[in-house]
């Protein structure tokens, strides 16, 4: 039985940063983004959207075709949740109008938790094929004005349709897996942006790699030649580089220039032009991979390196399926990040210092352009979200229709 990737989508806010306004901000030379760390421009969310109105609208799309009644367990991943108690799952169960007999759950390890997430949703359909997994990652990367991490910043979310019908991959069972106590990145509960030592993060991720491989390949006798493809977990679009020129000396491989761009470079461009998106980051990366048209990825073995920060990893392979681009909707995710709206530096710092109230008073958002669901507010310290109707997404200055995600 093959178990994978039914379907995939990805969803970013309608608005960024270049990164040439931040480096004239920062007084700092725009080639140190853009060559030094490989970044160009990073999608801000909006004060109405959130980790909940992200990852609702990425699983609207990978829904698409699917038959709900399928779909038994909603797993949301993220490192950006907005409750302590209560999984983002059931809000993304709502808003989707999922069938009541499911089971939802929220799942934390920094940016590897996806992975876990699929790996879970493996699992469970091993032992029911005829039920469905809804995965959906979805994060806001902060570090705050002015910090070293700030252009690295970035938001998005990506869902995933885990099933025994697998469209777009195959995934395999066995991964390389490691895990260490140690504080490269992490964020206390009051604080709303991560802490960092980047430089040592750097190195952590690097040893977490070659952990992960040789664990991988212990298991699976594996060769680095095994794949065509590499996605690595993308704090920032360089760092994939680093990885694979690390991977490959591990394994006493001299790559040249070309072998480089063909097995990394593909899965670098989404995250160059939206920033770390921490859990959904890897699967952009897959995504940026995808979607390129003048690759045939069918039958393509790809290798994946999940890094969450405190820190774990997970190596794993996948295969293509033939007929890929059918579970892809990759126009409409061209769009999506073509039509970002450019913000000024002014407006990209009022939408960073936004916060919602923490009185419990009631408060309504501004309209802005969003996906088919926006955070209208909160009241009785209840998030509220809406839905959009279709004509007015993506539209500013539009009135939208209630949708009480949150009991009133
Ligand atoms: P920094 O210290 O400002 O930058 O922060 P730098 O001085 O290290 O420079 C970066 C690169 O730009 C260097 O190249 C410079 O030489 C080059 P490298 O040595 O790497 O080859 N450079 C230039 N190039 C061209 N023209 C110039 C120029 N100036 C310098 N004028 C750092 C960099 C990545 C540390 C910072 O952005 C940061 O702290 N980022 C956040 C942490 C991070 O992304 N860590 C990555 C690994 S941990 C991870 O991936 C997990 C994470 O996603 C969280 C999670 O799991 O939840 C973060």
């Amino acid at each position: 039985m093959k178990i994978g990737i039914e379907t995939i989508s990805m969803y970013v806010p309608g608005y960024g940063l270049d990164l040439r306004e931040l480096a004239k901000a920062r007084n700092v030379d725009y080639a140190k983004y853009h060559q030094g760390i490989g970044q160009e421009f990073m999608s801000v969310p909006s004060p109405d959207e959130d980790v909940i109105t992200m990852g609702a609208n990425a699983a609207l799309q990978a829904l698409e075709g699917v038959e709900r009644e399928a779909i038994q367990t909603v797993i949301f991943a993220t490192e950006s949740g907005i409750d302590q108690s209560k999984a983002g799952a059931i809000y993304i169960h709502h808003l989707l109008d999922l069938p009541s007999n499911c089971r939802t759950v929220e799942m934390k390890q920094a940016c590897c938790s996806s992975t876990s997430a699929l790996h879970f949703a493996l699992a469970t359909v091993a032992l029911k094929p005829e039920q469905k997994v809804l995965i959906v990652a979805s994060d806001e990367a902060r570090y705050g004005l002015g910090t070293a991490g700030e252009p690295t910043q970035g938001a998005g979310a990506v869902a995933m349709v885990i099933s025994a019908h697998p469209k777009v991959m195959e995934v395999d069972v066995d991964v390389g897996y490691f895990t260490e106590d140690v504080m490269d990145f992490w964020r206390p509960n009051y604080l709303d942006e991560a802490l960092v030592d980047g430089k040592y993060s750097i190195k952590v991720y690097l040893n977490a790699l070659e952990q992960c491989w040789n664990h991988y390949q212990q298991a699976t006798g594996a060769i680095f030649e095994d794949f065509d493809h590499f996605c690595y977990h993308l704090p920032f679009s360089r760092m994939g580089l680093k990885a694979h020129l690390h991977l490959a000396r591990q394994e006493k491989s001299s790559l040249s220039a070309r072998e480089l761009q063909q097995q990394v470079e593909p899965s670098l461009h989404y995250n160059r032009i939206n920033g770390n998106a921490y859990t959904a980051s890897l699967y952009i990366g897959l995504l940026s991979l995808l979607d390129q048209p003048q690759l045939n990825l069918e039958g393509a073995r790809v290798g994946f390196f999940s890094y969450g920060s405190g820190c774990m990893g997970a190596f794993f392979g996948g295969t293509v399926m033939a007929g890929y681009r059918e579970g892809l909707n990759s126009e409409a995710r061209i769009a999506l990040l073509r039509d970002r709206r450019r913000l000024s530096y002014e407006e990209y710092e009022e939408f960073y210092t936004h916060a919602l109230p923490e009185n419990g008073h009631a408060y309504r958002t501004r309209r802005h352009r969003t996906g088919a669901f926006r955070l209208a507010g909160v009241e009785n310290h209840q998030r509220i979200y809406e839905r959009v109707p279709v004509q007015m997404a993506a539209h500013s200055d539009a009135s939208t229709r209630a949708y009480a995600a949150a009991p009133a």
